[in-house]
């Protein structure tokens, strides 16, 4: 296997210092070489940028091990970088995706507050982008849809609540820790044992207990963390709380449920179901929404269930559908 990974020559800012190094792959009579052409503490100059442009070169390469200075480097810049107009929407979009990524993988590596503010800073970002590029919101749930990585599908599904969210009405900094609030919601899981999360047989009822204590320990995370947080807090105590009342960790319904937490209730079912799973296979797009309508039918708020089959339903281009499917009776 390569030790490189392409990585996209206009996601490189001029006049910046990548972090890395950066090379590009030449083919020299029948071999394929990788050669220097960027160092990490060099500054990235305007000539070397029209070279690329001029040879019509659109993919170079970064070490395998200087991933994660790769996607600082894309964070620290992201504003500047997703803002280009001449980076095409997709390969934009695709950049929102690999730093938000790498993001949520170092916040739950390690859930102190310096990177629970960087995932607010990075949601605040992400909406801005979607907000100022109409295109961006197809380009995202194009990839989002299809993502099944663990750490991607959360990001996507992240995604997805918040475009969900957007086509509900939520505007301006409502939208902004609502999608902050679902990136974090799941942050008490760092608080449970591995052995536990990610065990294969029937869980104990100690243990099935145990899982059921991670919104309030999210919220404890999130108070420790000393971060002024408002909806993020709802998203992370409410997101498994039922309209029926048969929800944790309070069991409370109806009216008692926050509106966002009514929604981030069906973004955290519809993402367990279409993650990859140790005990169930990945559901595509409308199969989990026909399992969530047909064997979930008191858990959701039934109005905002029908605007996220609405909202979703144009977006599931590979899935499969059954005759005997339907979803709106
Ligand atoms: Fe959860």
């Amino acid at each position: 296997m390569s030790d490189y990974l392409p990585i996209n020559s206009s996601s490189l800012r001029t006049d910046t210092k990548i972090g890395c190094d950066v090379y590009l792959l030449m083919k020299i009579t029948t071999d394929s070489r990788y050669v220097l052409y960027c160092k990490g503490e060099t500054v990235f100059e305007n000539d070397k940028r029209e070279k690329l442009i001029e040879e019509n070169i659109s993919r170079l390469f970064i070490k395998k091990e200087d991933q994660r200075k790769y996607y600082e480097y894309l964070e620290s810049n992201f504003q500047y970088i997703v803002s280009d107009t001449r980076i095409p929407i997709d390969e934009r979009t695709q950049i929102v995706h690999g730093a938000a990524t790498n993001l949520v993988k170092d916040l739950f590596i390690d859930p102190r507050s310096e990177n629970i503010n960087r995932t607010k800073t990075f949601a605040y970002n992400m909406v801005d982008f979607i907000l100022k590029e109409g295109n961006a919101v197809h380009s995202l749930l194009k990839i989002a849809i299809h993502e099944y990585h663990t750490y991607t599908h959360s990001v996507s599904v992240a995604a997805i609540g918040t475009l969900f969210a957007k086509d509900l009405g939520l505007k301006g900094n409502d939208l902004k820790r609502f999608c902050t609030g679902i990136l974090l919601h799941d942050i008490g899981k760092t608080k449970i044992s591995t052995d536990i999360l990610n065990k294969k047989g029937k869980l104990t009822k100690e243990e099935f207990a145990k899982i059921r204590e991670h919104p309030e320990l999210g919220v404890e995370i999130l108070k420790e963390a000393g971060i002024d947080f408002k909806d993020e807090y709802i998203i992370t105590l409410q997101h498994h709380e039922n309209y029926d009342g048969s929800g944790y960790p309070h069991g409370i319904k109806k009216e008692e449920i926050l509106t966002c937490g009514k929604i981030a209730r069906i973004i955290d079912v519809y993402d367990a179901l279409t993650a990859n799973r140790s005990y169930a296979e990945a559901k595509r797009p409308f199969a989990a929404l026909v399992e969530m309508k047909n064997n979930m039918p008191n858990c959701f708020d039934e109005e905002l269930f029908k605007k996220f089959i609405r909202f979703l339903g144009p977006y599931d281009p590979r899935g499969k559908r059954r005759k005997d499917d339907k979803l709106h009776s």
